[in-house]
């Protein structure tokens, strides 16, 4: 959620490093400054609200100098404000630091500090690492914030920069993302790859207490007993336009448009067109062992473990348990050493998920991570990884994030049916066939936006609405309904058909908005008699069906035909059209779409 760019080199600083924040905003803000030296002057500048503000700041006070950090905060301790906001710097004036994270132990550090004169301004637990740092200096910068750093407990990623040593930048991280970029004659820190795309495509990731010390020529890496750490360079694959907009008004609109294309790029190499899958990435032994799996996620991708579940239960005949990370461990669960736990996260950063993931591990479990950020702090902590391959996702209501999750579990849960042999190979390659037509199905169901946006601007006025489905097409709900509030704030629940007499109906009364999903003709009939129940009460329907359901069209007020037919994987072409819905009715509404208020693109707090 906060942002870190660092910069050392020969440039103006603070122009790079507002370039840089403004490539981190996706990540959700309340406040952003900067902090560079401008000869000997260490010049701190920092606004609450949008990067905006602190743009008209510097326009009215220049800063000059060739090296500092910057930060997009988004408040856990203390309100956001300016005062609140990052670099915080040692109260002699001297270390400057930018922190994302939570240092848990800020209280006492604080109270040893203020015992030593230290005085403080700000409510933040950051405020006490330049302080910290500061109390150990002795003139080496370096050992300064070792020892500092050794004391810290929680989650941080730092960049850290003196007084005394202009010309050096300090990066150390502990659960919380960092990567370093390497330029020529510059160099620079972030917290994630999007704010240094356009100056470099060369990175080092940081591991936990690794610490990094950048001047414009050299990047030394070292652990806390000064051990050298070689370090590999990365070279990103993606294009700095692949982080735009591309022509589209908002990011959302953008990656619902690229799910074709993203869905490929999950399949791409491990299933081909004579229906062999070329998957190796799960040792085979371990799983025909597997009695058990539980999906951990949280949001988005726990809707996608809830199709997960199901698939891989009808497929590979296993029981898998779906729970939100921040539940899991709380839950007891029975997990061992023939369990695997699949931990989906597009970030890889979520605090909740690796919370779960690192329980289950000290409990036995193996973990596969399915996840879009390579070489994120889950993708390292698993034993085996699955990347969905979806490019950046910079719009904070996930979209392409979801459909290609979704992918790559049919992927996996058709790896596991064949390696168990749990059903019959011809069983098998209807889905293998239905998942390669799937970018062209979403394409298809893509045609259908005009509608969609007709339908929105009929209902963008409603306080609220109510999403019914039975099977798959509940689980897919839940994420339609999820995606409406994000962005338009309207409030919505989704609700298993079944469950409607059991107190949903209550709510409903003239021109109520009710979202039937209605995909599988299996359970159009139960479908049927859920919209009666609500339509004989006022409600205003509106029916997403696939082209082979059973026929409700005189039910409903509304009715979209998807051109899909019902298979085991309706849930990827389905939830397309009601990303657009929410998307359209929240542009009617006039909101902030890529940015939705009090949301964050990556939780890396508890
Ligand atoms: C936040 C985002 C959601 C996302 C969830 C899990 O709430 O706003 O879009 O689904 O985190 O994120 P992850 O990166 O773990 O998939």
């Amino acid at each position: 959620m906060c942002g870190i760019i660092g910069y050392t080199g020969s440039r103006n600083a603070a122009e790079i490093l507002i370039n840089g924040l403004e490539k981190l905003e996706y990540r959700g803000y309340d406040s952003a400054g900067i902090a560079v030296f401008d000869g000997d002057k260490l010049n701190v500048c920092k606004e609450k609200g949008r990067l905006e503000n602190l743009k008209i700041l510097l326009k009215k006070h220049p800063v000059n100098g060739n090296s500092g950090i910057g930060h997009t905060r988004w408040a856990t301790h203390g309100a956001p404000s300016k005062i609140n906001s990052h670099p915080h710097t040692s109260m002699n004036g001297k270390i400057s630091v930018v922190h994302n994270g939570i240092i848990e132990n800020y209280r006492e550090i604080k109270v040893f500090l203020e015992e030593n004169g230290y005085k403080f301004i700000s409510d933040t637990d950051t405020e006490v690492v330049p302080n910290l740092i500061d109390f150990y200096y002795e003139g080496d910068f370096l050992c300064a914030v070792k020892k500092a750093v050794k004391q810290l407990n929680g989650s941080y990623a730092l960049g850290i920069i003196c007084s005394e040593n202009k010309d050096e930048l300090i990066a150390v991280r502990k659960d919380s993302p960092l990567i370093i970029g390497i330029g020529e004659n510059e160099n620079f820190i972030a917290s994630d790859i999007p704010a240094i795309l356009s100056e470099t495509k060369k990175v080092y990731f940081l591991n936990d207490n690794e610490f990094a010390v950048l001047t414009s020529s050299k990047i030394t890496v070292t652990d806390f007993d000064n051990n050298i750490i070689e370090k590999e360079i990365h070279e990103v694959s993606f294009s700095e336009t692949d982080a735009q907009k591309g022509g589209y008004e908002h990011f959302m609109l953008k990656e619902i448009h690229e799910q074709p294309k993203a869905v490929n790029d999950t399949l791409r190499g491990r299933l081909n067109s004579d229906l062999n899958l070329l998957l190796d990435f799960i040792n085979k032994e371990f799983l025909t062992t597997v009695n058990k799996i539980y999906i951990i996620a949280c949001g988005t991708a726990y809707h996608a473990g809830l199709v997960g579940k199901t698939v891989i239960e009808k497929l590979a005949k296993i029981p898998v348990f779906a729970e939100l990370a921040s539940e899991f461990r709380y839950n007891n669960p029975l997990v061992d050493k023939n369990t695997l736990v699949i931990a989906v996260s597009q970030s890889g950063e979520t605090a909740d998920t690796l919370a779960g993931v690192r329980l289950a591990k000290t409990m036995g479990a193996k973990i596969l991570s399915i996840s879009n950020v390579v070489g994120s702090t889950l993708t390292r902590e698993s034993d085996y990884v699955f990347y969905t391959y979806a490019g950046p996702e910079i719009s904070v209501a996930s979209t392409k994030a979801y459909t290609t999750q979704l992918t790559a579990l049919y992927l996996f849960a058709v790896y596991l049916a064949e390696t168990k042999n749990t059903v019959l190979s011809s069983e098998l390659d209807i889905v293998k066939k239905d998942l390669l037509s799937m970018p062209k199905t979403i394409e298809n169901v893509l045609k259908l936006e005009e509608k969609i946006k007709l339908i929105s601007n009929k209902i963008f006025n409603e306080k609220d609405m109510y999403y019914l489905g039975r099977g798959l097409d509940y689980a897919v709900a839940m994420e339609g309904s999820l995606k409406l509030k994000e962005i338009s704030y309207i409030h919505s629940e989704a609700y298993a058909g079944g469950e409607l007499k059991h107190g949903p109906i209550a709510l409903i009364e003239d021109n109520t908005v009710v979202i039937a999903i209605s995909t599988n003709k299996n359970l159009s009939s139960k479908m049927e008699s859920n919209i009666k129940e609500v339509a004989t009460r006022g409600a205003y329907t509106i029916a997403f069906v696939n082209e082979d359901t059973n026929c409700i069209h005189s039910l409903c007020d509304e009715i979209v035909v998807l051109p899909a037919k019902c298979t085991l994987l309706t849930p990827i072409s389905t939830v397309v059209p009601l990303q657009l819905l929410a998307y359209y009715v929240a542009k009617n509404k006039g909101y902030d779409i890529d940015k939705p208020r009090n949301l964050a693109k990556s939780v890396t707090v508890e």
